[in-house]
């Protein structure tokens, strides 16, 4: 069984028919994206990434995580964007939602983050909550230069030599960079820390199966091979063979982009699943940094519903008629929780007595999907079978296939991220980075 696509509410705006010519335009793309004859095609190893990891390399993986496993309680995951958002996709999709608070009869050391903010209030509270804690750092980076990353663990990596001495500190940190370039590179080398490569041709934001995702994801106790294998059913599921009439990610990369056309502007990834936040964000990155480009590109936002209702779900249902959702639906839940009877029935809830919480979350979603749908916002629904490492896999491969070819027929390179620079360059100008001296003078004679 896969993951599986539903576009029916999301006609009106644009009709099947239309979704339907665009067979030829999204075949041409996809043709690209497997010719490797397109924009971007130095970054285009993730198209094969699920069915071309070897049992070998999963093995070195989980080998270097039972190392950490056993060494340590808590491991921190320093990254930034690509090199953070697929492992927190995972592990807070797959971990006990309250996991911190099971201290003392855990399987699996506790994961943290850094190096995803210059939160000088996070780190000191990151560094305060690892005193006397056995720890180790996983460094993620694959230009081993963000500036993010890097101080995050100049910090770290200190605190935990002083816990524990070097030599111990370099059985404790793992680095996950280019084969070659990078100042994490030359650390890692010079410091002799194990190491896994980034490969040149995956970028940041698709490189969640490469050892980025895969080593954090391992030392929170959860199966990667799993996770591989959902992808590579997916890899196969969205082959360039499979026709457009059944191919999810031809058909969800045609019908976001005829939905651009026809004006609506924002995509809103929703999900039902308090644990898939992190999924809204992961998809969030892999979108929004593909495609926002050349003065183009559908703004990805996601929300946590019912939460979001509550919130933004006015604005959703009333608001400027620019949006549409893609909601991830789940089949079913992974434990039992049933509405209990009451007597008193004072909430006046019996009616729901003896009926199962996702059964009302069900229903919230279908009324939900409806009423937005009533209120002119189109709908695609994506349904996983349930929250599992194996239909995460079969997520992430599916946006992701979906992203090259959306990227495609909106004609940008989805592969590059020229834009991040811009915000960089000022940073490192107001902050007197040697080498920025002109670009110095030239930005603070703008204060
Ligand atoms: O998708 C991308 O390429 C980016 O979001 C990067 O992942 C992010 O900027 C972190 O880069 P690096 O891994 O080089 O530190």
């Amino acid at each position: 069984k896969n993951i599986c696509l539903n576009f029916e509410k999301a006609l009106g705006v644009v009709s099947k028919e239309q979704i339907l010519t665009q067979e030829a335009t999204v075949n041409a793309c996809m043709d690209t994206l497997h010719k490797g004859n397109g924009a971007g095609n130095d970054f285009l190893g993730w198209l094969h990434l699920p069915s071309s990891i070897t049992d070998a390399e999963l093995t070195e993986i989980e080998n270097t995580a039972n190392v950490l496993r056993s060494k340590c309680e808590v491991v921190v995951a320093i990254g930034i964007g690509g090199s953070y958002l697929g492992t927190r996709a995972v592990v807070e999709a797959m971990n006990n939602s309250f996991d911190w608070l099971h201290a003392n009869d855990r399987k699996n050391p506790i994961l943290l983050y850094a190096g995803h903010n210059i939160g000088e209030d996070y780190l000191y509270e990151l560094s305060e909550v690892l005193k006397g804690k056995q720890f180790g750092i996983i460094n993620i980076s694959k230009s081993g230069t963000t500036t993010e990353p890097a101080i995050a663990f100049r910090i770290l990596k200190k605190q935990l030599e002083d816990a524990v001495g070097k030599e111990e500190a370099k059985h404790r940190i793992v680095a996950i960079t280019d084969a070659r370039k990078g100042a994490l590179r030359t650390l890692a080398d010079q410091e002799g820390y194990k190491t896994f490569v980034i490969p040149d041709n995956v970028g940041g934001r698709f490189s969640v199966l490469t050892p980025v995702g895969l080593l954090p994801i391992a030392v929170a106790g959860v199966n990667i091979r799993e996770l591989v294998a959902g992808a590579v059913a997916m890899e196969k599921a969205t082959d360039q063979s499979v026709p457009f009439a059944e191919n999810i990610s031809a058909q969800y990369a045609a019908v976001r982009n005829e939905l651009y056309k026809s004006g609506k502007k924002v995509e809103i990834l929703c999900n039902f699943h308090p644990k898939l936040h992190y999924i809204g964000e992961w998809w969030k990155q892999l979108y929004g940094e593909s495609e926002g480009k050349d003065g183009k590109g559908i703004y990805p936002a996601a929300v946590d519903l019912t939460t979001d209702l509550h919130s933004m779900g006015q604005w959703i249902q009333e608001g400027e008629r620019t949006i549409f959702e893609t909601v991830i639906s789940v089949e079913k839940a992974n434990h039992s929780v049933v509405v209990p009877t009451d007597e008193a029935n004072l909430d006046g809830l019996n009616f729901l007595a003896g009926k199962h919480v996702d059964e009302v979350n069900k229903m919230a979603e279908l009324g939900t999907q409806l009423a937005h749908v009533d209120g002119g916002v189109p709908n695609i629904k994506v349904t996983m079978p349930e929250v599992s490492p194996y239909y995460i896999g079969q997520l992430f491969y599916f946006f992701e296939k979906a992203c090259g070819i959306s990227g495609y027929i909106l004609g940008v390179n989805p592969f590059n991220q020229p834009g991040v620079e811009a915000y960089k360059k000022n940073m490192f100008a107001l902050l007197n980075k040697p080498g920025y001296e002109k670009e110095s003078e030239a930005i603070k004679s703008r204060l």
